[in-house]
């Protein structure tokens, strides 16, 4: 009896052990989840986790310009860092300074106001950023913090998508994605310097962006942009000039501009809008309200020119009644001819003619 109550209680340990380590972390095969305040600092010291590459942690109360992890803790192999929901105030170095490996970090959900310059330098793997929901302060200084993000010795060769969503955003500098660069031989590198750049998606909805203000040859390979619930009104005539390879867009939710530029510009191209219902013009007054994509075809030869219309018509009637007069013209002509070829006139001269020689 006494040694099956052991066994029993040997086994409920071991499971135990195997399925919690210490704190508020769990392990689950290669993936760990911890909660709670200071939940990584009560993880074993001098144990080996690398065999984890995926650590979700949550509600931990994180300042991510100090130690992720206390010395001595091994994630050599983290590829994934799941820190939504943080509360996470400040970022720097040293935050990431031991998961160098990490490929896919999500910090959506945190109020980073400060960040240390070059806060990502370690992370040269960096496949993916998601920062939804996740910065703090004002306008400037949010513009500031994201430009210092990539403004970076690390150069991001593998970051192929962005995404910074609901982050009240009112401006970013035209060059913050400048430092993102796309993984190439150094041949074509060198041609192409500074211009070729990795950065394949880049998610900006529900911000308050007032324009597209990216700097030329700076997104040159990027395929997808997301401005969806911004403030735009414009899109630039010139967009594929600066963005010569998106094959999506989204500008739905914005309060745009449906002049005939525009209109021209979203019928024309090769590229695929997104939530085309959703894409509305607020102004010019006639058409506000109305998706950019159900304008009627003739909106823009019409529409743009009010006057257009009846100067048409103007064009006929004036043409009708030209017609008309040349036409009467015409026969007043023949009629005109027909009486100065009748003998009238000519025996008139003829009796004159014929009678002055009888004078002299
Ligand atoms: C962490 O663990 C890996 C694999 O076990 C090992 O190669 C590496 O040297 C360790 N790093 C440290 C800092 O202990
Ligand atoms: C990150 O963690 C949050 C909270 O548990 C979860 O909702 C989200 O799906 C996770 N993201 C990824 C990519 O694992």
């Amino acid at each position: 009896m006494i040694e099956k109550v052991l066994v029993v209680v040997v086994v409920i340990g071991l499971s135990f052990d195997g399925a919690c380590a210490q704190g508020s972390c769990r392990l689950n095969e290669y993936e760990m989840t911890c909660r709670g305040k200071n939940s990584l600092h009560e993880l074993e010291k001098g144990k080996n986790y690398a065999e984890v590459d995926t650590l979700n942690v949550h509600q931990a109360g994180l300042d991510l310009s100090d130690d992720l992890f206390p010395n001595g803790i091994n994630f050599s192999r983290l590829t994934l860092l799941n820190a939504t929901n943080n509360e996470i105030t400040r970022i720097g170095r040293r935050g990431f300074d031991k998961t160098r490996h990490v490929q896919f970090l999500y910090l959506s959900n945190n109020k980073i106001a400060h960040a240390q310059p070059d806060p990502f330098q370690s992370l040269e793997k960096l496949e993916l950023l998601e920062m939804d929901e996740a910065l703090d302060g004002n306008g400037e200084d949010k513009a500031d913090m994201l430009r210092n993000f990539f403004k970076s010795k690390n150069n991001f060769i593998h970051l192929s998508k962005i995404e910074l969503n609901k982050n009240r955003l009112d401006e970013i500098f035209p060059k913050t994605f400048c430092g993102v660069k796309r993984t190439c031989s150094e041949e074509i590198c060198r041609v192409f310097l500074f211009q070729v750049q990795g950065l394949k998606r880049l998610e900006l909805s529900n911000n308050r962006l007032q324009s597209f203000n990216f700097a030329r040859s700076c997104l040159g390979e990027l395929k997808a942009l997301m401005l969806a619930g911004n403030l735009i009104q414009k899109i630039p005539a010139d967009i594929w000039d600066f963005l010569p390879s998106v094959s999506s867009l989204d500008v739905s939710n914005n309060p745009l501009n449906c002049d005939c530029e525009t209109v021209r510009l979203v019928r024309d191209d090769d590229v695929v809008f997104i939530n085309q219902a959703e894409t509305k013009c607020a102004s010019p007054p006639e058409v506000e309200g109305k998706s950019i994509f159900e304008l009627r075809k003739d909106y823009c030869s019409t529409a743009r020119n009010p006057t257009g219309k009846s100067s048409f018509f103007q064009f006929i009637v004036l043409f009708v009644i030209a017609v008309g007069i040349l036409f009467a013209y015409k026969k007043y002509r023949e009629r005109l001819s027909h009486m100065s070829s009748a003998p009238v006139g000519y025996t008139n001269l003829q009796h004159e003619q014929a009678v002055e020689p009888e004078f002299v």
